[in-house]
């Protein structure tokens, strides 16, 4: 049994299907994208591991043949080094147009091999099969792929959209408990975005999806993508509204800078505690009640995740360097800084007019809290 949400962008709309055991499937639905009987898999070590043969498998039962390249896991492979790895070796698998890639892996493999395919003979085909639940829910939609610089992360990259989205939810059972969490970071970042009754249901249902209960999985995953659909719909190269699926971020992407992209702090947890001084930010400026940023730290820290500065291992730089780290964000504009604040929990918006000692001093003071 699987579910479908469409992405509907013109020429370049493409499905999700989401459901449990849906890699079986893989075979007849990745096969309705091609008229060629091989495609090339991207995977990592831990994945190809856990789930290659079950997807190698798949597509032999549809007539399909693979060949695949493994790479390393984590977030140093999104790299040139790789990206030109990924790109050489599909060149020499003979990889055409009318081909079709396959992303398989977590976010970096996504982010990496949809880059890979933006710019292969100037563009292929390429499907997520995305394995993570930050995966899942955000990256493998919406077709942002890029590769990590030295100045920061993300800074090279494409939209090219897939033309199909795989998300089994299945696999998920394989994550460690510290991946499946960092991964919800982004899933209550859609409640708190744009859809109040949904961190509602995640309030009340959080803790079982985390425990493993599949049809609450299913349901988060879904109303996740639905989300992401009609905002990548209504804005794909994020002109507005995309940036708010943002929130958090800009917070997280100067944690994840000031921690050196480390184990020290996931993505997904640096989302989570973005979106909880996101809300704090948007408290103090009086734009929405002191009890949302302590309903949204309390929700946090109900399911275990990380949601302070506190929660990071490690020295931190100062409040006023963590700013400056913020001036890197890609969504900068003449040296100005763009917030996605809330009024509410459910209803974000976007602002470049956020008083920079506001946020420092929103930073210092949960600094300050680390002891
Ligand atoms: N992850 C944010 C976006 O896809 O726009």
């Amino acid at each position: 049994m699987s579910d479908t949400v469409h992405v509907s962008l013109g020429d370049r709309s493409y499905d999700i299907h989401l459901g449990d055991g849906l890699l079986a499937q893989a075979g007849d639905l990745i096969g309705a994208q091609t008229a060629r009987s091989k495609v090339a898999i991207v995977t990592d070590a831990t994945v190809a591991k856990l789930h290659l043969q079950d997807l190698t498998q798949a597509l032999d039962r549809a007539g399909i043949a693979s060949s695949h390249l493994i790479l390393p896991p984590g977030e140093g492979t999104k790299s040139w080094q790789y990206l030109s790895q990924t790109v050489e070796w599909l060149l020499a698998e003979k990889v055409e147009r009318n081909d079709v890639v396959v992303a398989f892996g977590g976010g970096v493999i996504g982010d990496l091999v949809g880059f890979a395919a933006a710019i292969l003979r100037r563009g292929v085909r390429y499907v997520q099969v995305p394995t993570s639940l930050l995966a899942q829910v955000d990256s493998s939609v919406g077709g942002k792929t890029a590769i990590n610089s030295p100045f920061g992360k993300n800074l090279v990259g494409a939209f090219h959209q897939p033309c199909l989205v795989l998300a089994d939810v299945g696999v998920l059972g394989t994550l460690t408990p510290r991946d499946f969490l960092a991964g919800y970071g982004e899933v209550v970042k859609y409640g708190l975005l744009g859809d109040a009754s949904f961190f509602d249901w995640l309030e009340e249902n959080g803790p079982d999806l985390a425990a493993g209960d599949v049809d609450a999985r299913i349901q988060a995953v879904k109303r996740s993508c639905q989300m992401k659909a009609d905002i990548v719909a209504r804005d794909e190269t994020e002109q507005g509204d995309r940036a708010l699926l943002n929130l958090g971020h800009t917070f997280c992407h100067a944690l994840e800078a000031a921690t050196g992209y480390s184990d020290r702090l996931l993505h997904g947890e640096g989302v989570a505690i973005g979106c909880a001084l996101a809300f704090e930010t948007s408290a103090r400026l009086g734009l929405c009640s002191q009890e949302d940023p302590s309903r949204v730290r309390a929700h946090l820290d109900a399911m275990g995740t990380k949601m302070t500065l506190a929660d990071i291992p490690g020295d931190l730089p100062t409040a006023a360097d963590l700013f400056a780290l913020m001036g890197q964000d890609k969504k900068v504009v003449d040296g100005q800084i763009a917030f996605i604040m809330a009024r509410g929990i459910g209803d974000a918006f976007v602002t470049r007019d956020v008083p920079s000692d506001v946020v420092v001093g929103v930073l210092e003071d949960a600094l300050a809290q680390r002891g």
